[in-house]
C-alpha cells in the first residue's frame, strides 16, 4: 500500500514539474498574468500622444503581398524614434494582431532577448482595418488600428 501510494505521488510530482516548466519555459515568461499590468490603455489625446504613449503603442506597417495573397504586417512597439525597452522588469510580453475583428495572430515575447516586434503574413482581401495590441507587463495593453 505505501509503495502504491508512493508511485502515485511520484507521478503526480512529474506532472506537476512537466506543466509547470511548459508554463514558465524561461526566466522572462515567469510572471503570471496577475502580476502584469492587462488594463487596456488608450491615449488621452489620440492626435497629441505623449512619450509614454509613443513608447507603447504598436506601429503597424503594411508590407508587399506574395505569391499565394499573403500580405506582410510588421508590427513595432515605439512610434516616432523611441523605442519601448526590454529589461527583466520592464518589456513588452506579448503582440497580437486581428483582421478586422478576427485574432489572426499573436506571438509572445521573452524579456532582454527580444524586443516589442512581431512580423505576419496575412490575407487582407475585402478586409476592412487591422489592430495590433502589444502588452506592457507594467503599462498594460495598447492598440492602433490601420484602416485599409
Ligand atoms: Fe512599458
Amino acid at each position: 500500500m505505501k509503495r502504491r501510494e508512493a508511485i502515485k505521488l511520484t507521478a503526480l510530482a512529474t506532472l506537476g514539474v512537466a506543466v509547470s516548466a511548459q508554463a514558465c519555459p524561461s526566466k522572462g515568461s515567469c510572471q503570471t498574468d496577475s502580476t502584469k499590468n492587462r488594463n487596456l490603455m488608450t491615449p488621452k489625446d489620440p492626435k497629441k500622444l505623449t512619450k509614454g504613449e509613443l513608447k507603447h503603442t504598436p506601429q503597424i506597417t503594411l508590407g508587399d503581398k506574395d505569391a499565394n495573397g499573403y500580405t506582410l504586417v510588421e508590427i513595432t512597439v515605439g512610434q516616432g524614434g523611441i523605442i519601448h525597452p526590454s529589461t527583466q522588469a520592464h518589456w513588452i510580453d506579448f503582440i497580437t494582431l486581428y483582421v478586422d475583428k478576427k485574432l489572426v495572430g499573436t506571438t509572445e515575447l521573452e524579456a532582454e532577448i527580444s524586443r516589442g516586434a512581431a512580423a505576419f503574413r496575412v490575407k487582407l482581401d475585402g478586409a476592412k482595418y487591422v489592430t495590433a495590441n502589444a502588452g506592457c507587463n507594467l503599462h498594460g495593453i495598447w492598440a492602433s488600428t490601420v484602416t485599409l
